[in-house]
């Protein structure tokens, strides 16, 4: 019996990274015409070319949750993809962890003191007015890979009280997600309330952003009615699509 009905599912020992796999899949499904297909989730115990935000590597040894997840969405709920796959992570991880501070850190990492719990990696493929979505999450629950270009070192689900296995883990935060995800993404702009509740910024502080042009300083002001960061940048107030706080 398929423990997710309607979605596909595949667990592999081992594989280069579930979001390439999965992108390698959206591209041949393509290319073969198709167009409707179920969701469809790619886990793997470990991976050996793991991807992270901005070109880093995500170090995956065994230990982590490493999981991609296909979905065809409307292209009005793009922008607001990478905050609900956030608020699905961070609903799982309390579920493991309810006394965890939990924060997320824009626009989906999750932070427990400033330290990295997961991260998530979002890529689409536009047809017409839908998209293929590919959004990519690793979770840290008995290891704590080393980090590539952050500054504070990563923190694991068994540091923050988990005292279960690998599988429980995996369980509860897979449940969670297929379960929560598409659920999250139908809300739209009620999202941003909802982000808002858990972000790890306050109005006004300061932020650093890397955008494609280069860095961006300026005055957190929450989000825009698309779900994208809005900076106060001296007297202009800025949306930014495509960033990533530093
Ligand atoms: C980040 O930089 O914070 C995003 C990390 C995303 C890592 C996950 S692990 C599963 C999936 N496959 C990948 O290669 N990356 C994502």
């Amino acid at each position: 019996m398929n423990r997710w009905p309607g979605v596909n599912w595949v667990w592999l020992p081992q594989v280069d990274s579930t979001n390439s796999l999965a992108e390698r899949l959206m591209e041949a499904w393509l290319a073969e015409g198709e167009v409707v297909l179920p969701p469809t989730l790619l886990c793997a115990d470990s991976q050996t070319a793991g991807r992270g935000r901005g070109r880093r590597v995500w170090h995956s040894p065994p230990g982590g949750v490493y999981a991609s997840f296909l979905l065809w969405v409307d292209t009005t709920a793009l922008t607001w993809l990478p905050l609900a796959a956030g608020l699905a992570l961070h609903q799982g991880v309390l579920r493991l962890v309810p006394q965890a501070q939990v924060r997320l850190k824009w626009p989906n990492d999750l932070q427990v003191a400033g330290r990295k719990l997961g991260g998530v990696l979002c890529s689409s493929r536009v047809q017409g007015d839908r998209a293929w979505t590919v959004t990519g999450f690793g979770i840290n629950v008995l290891a704590t890979p080393v980090l590539e270009g952050e500054e504070r070192q990563a923190v694991a689900l068994c540091q923050l009280g988990f005292t279960g296995s690998l599988e429980a883990a995996r369980e509860v935060l897979l449940d969670t997600f297929v379960g929560q995800f598409p659920l999250l993404l139908q809300q739209g702009a009620k999202l941003a309330d909802r982000w808002l509740a858990v972000s790890a910024h306050r109005l006004g502080e300061r932020l650093r952003v890397r955008t494609e042009r280069g860095w961006l300083a300026g005055a957190f002001r929450g989000l825009s009615p698309e779900g994208l960061l809005v900076l106060q940048v001296g007297d202009e107030v800025r949306t930014l699509t495509a960033s990533e706080l530093v």
